[in-house]
């Protein structure tokens, strides 16, 4: 058995997870108000008779309590396959449906974007569109003065995300809107790290769209929501009957959305509780971090992250590890941790995001980040110092 393998108990299956960013389990409150609704109300929520009224009330219902959640109105909640649908959603719709109204085809993203905005608005290239990339400050939140810059008579929307999955850091959301309108531009957010983390009110940030997604929260998988602000015009991406306002044809899941609700109004009511607690891990992991081991380092911005997240890397010439040769130490020892975006790890490319950041080849790639949920402890902080201890002192170069 590897050196220093971890032995802890009331854990998803014996092994110290800690990748909450790529996704969370399923609460089991969530799973029990999504039962009913596989198996005595499964009507469909677009027929008239009893079973499709019953379903139908569910909907609506789970739409109202996301909307609240998030400081909207119902009919600005159109529900997705998830956040990566979401996003795509809301970048090609509100691009196309901008580029017919005023004739502008020039799209701005942060370049630190998870890839289902940067691949969405790279696609529109495609279609006649340009891309232009808004370069972030070396903690990671974007520079509002090159935005400034960037935005031109042509620019018909700007995606910035709320947190970086990868680091966490927050993004100055209310100016980026307040500069991206100014120029008659509209403001896209991705807010799936976000959800449930931070308090959200999206009529005061002022944006136009916002992508969500259950399974980072408790939820489950495969179930999101884009916020279309009232009046905003977002082509659909799906064609077919008229569910959601004619905005995203094809019925309704009706079991996930009512799982999401369930999720998010569990989110909402333990949320500070949990992000005082987790707070705290965070602060506690950084120093013991810091003070065993002087060639890690951290990643993001210490003064707008998530209070869930530690990102690390390590200097190259002290240790003789990349990133994800160290996940797979982590992996075999029992701890579940991951470099970025569930979709880049298992590739050796460096991270774009640190990349953004200005770090070099080398170190983009010796990226982890530490992820944690409601579950996690000090106790398990400690094991999983005590188990990369064992490892550094493995790959030590002398
Ligand atoms: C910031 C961000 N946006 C979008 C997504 C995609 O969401 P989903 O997995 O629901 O498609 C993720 C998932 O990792 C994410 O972290």
């Amino acid at each position: 058995m590897p050196k220093g393998r971890l032995i802890i108990s009331n854990m998803i299956s014996n092994r110290l997870y800690l990748d909450y960013a790529a996704t969370t389990p399923v609460d089991p409150d969530v799973v029990a108000a999504m039962l009913p609704y596989f198996t005595s109300a499964w009507g469909n929520s677009s027929s008239i008779h009893a079973a499709g009224r019953t379903a139908k009330a569910a909907l609506e219902q789970s739409r109202n309590t996301i909307a609240e959640s998030i400081g909207a109105e119902p009919s600005e909640i159109t529900f997705t396959g998830g956040g990566t649908e979401a996003n795509n959603h809301a970048v090609k719709g509100l691009a196309f449906a901008a580029r017919r109204k005023t004739g502008r085809a020039h799209v701005l993203v942060s370049s630190i974007e998870h890839p289902a905005v940067l691949a969405s608005a790279e696609s529109l290239k495609e279609h006649g569109f340009s891309v232009g990339f808004i370069p972030v400050d070396s903690v990671g939140r974007i520079r509002l003065d090159e935005l400034e810059h960037m935005l031109t008579p042509e620019t018909c929307i700007v995606a910035v995300m709320h947190a970086n999955n990868e680091i966490g850091s927050i993004q100055p959301i209310s100016e980026a809107a307040r500069i991206t309108h100014l120029n008659n531009s509209l403001f896209h957010m991705d807010a799936v790290q976000t959800l449930g983390k931070m308090p959200l009110c999206l009529h005061d940030l002022e944006i136009d769209t916002a992508a969500f997604s259950a399974h980072k929260i408790y939820g489950p998988k495969g179930v999101g929501a884009l916020y279309i602000k009232k009046g905003v015009e977002v082509d659909p991406l799906f064609h077919g009957g008229a569910q959601e306002r004619n905005r995203r044809g094809g019925t309704e899941n009706v079991p996930l959305i009512v799982g999401f609700a369930a999720a998010v109004r569990k989110a909402v009511e333990l949320r500070q509780r949990v992000q005082d607690r987790l707070s705290g891990l965070r602060e506690y992991l950084c120093t013991e971090l810091a003070k065993r081991w002087n060639f890690v380092f951290f990643n993001g911005d210490a003064a707008n992250v998530l209070p869930n997240i530690v990102s690390i890397s390590f200097d190259s010439n002290t240790i003789s590890l990349d990133g994800e040769t160290l996940l797979m130490n982590l992996d075999l020892r029992g701890v579940s941790a991951s470099s970025g975006s569930a979709c880049s790890s298992g590739s050796v490319k460096p991270s774009h995001v640190l990349q953004a950041i200005g770090r070099d080849d080398a170190t983009a790639r010796s990226i982890i980040r530490l992820f944690f949920g409601r579950e996690r402890t000090q106790a398990e902080i400690d094991s999983l110092l005590a188990v990369l201890d064992a490892i550094f002192a493995d790959h030590h170069r002398e």
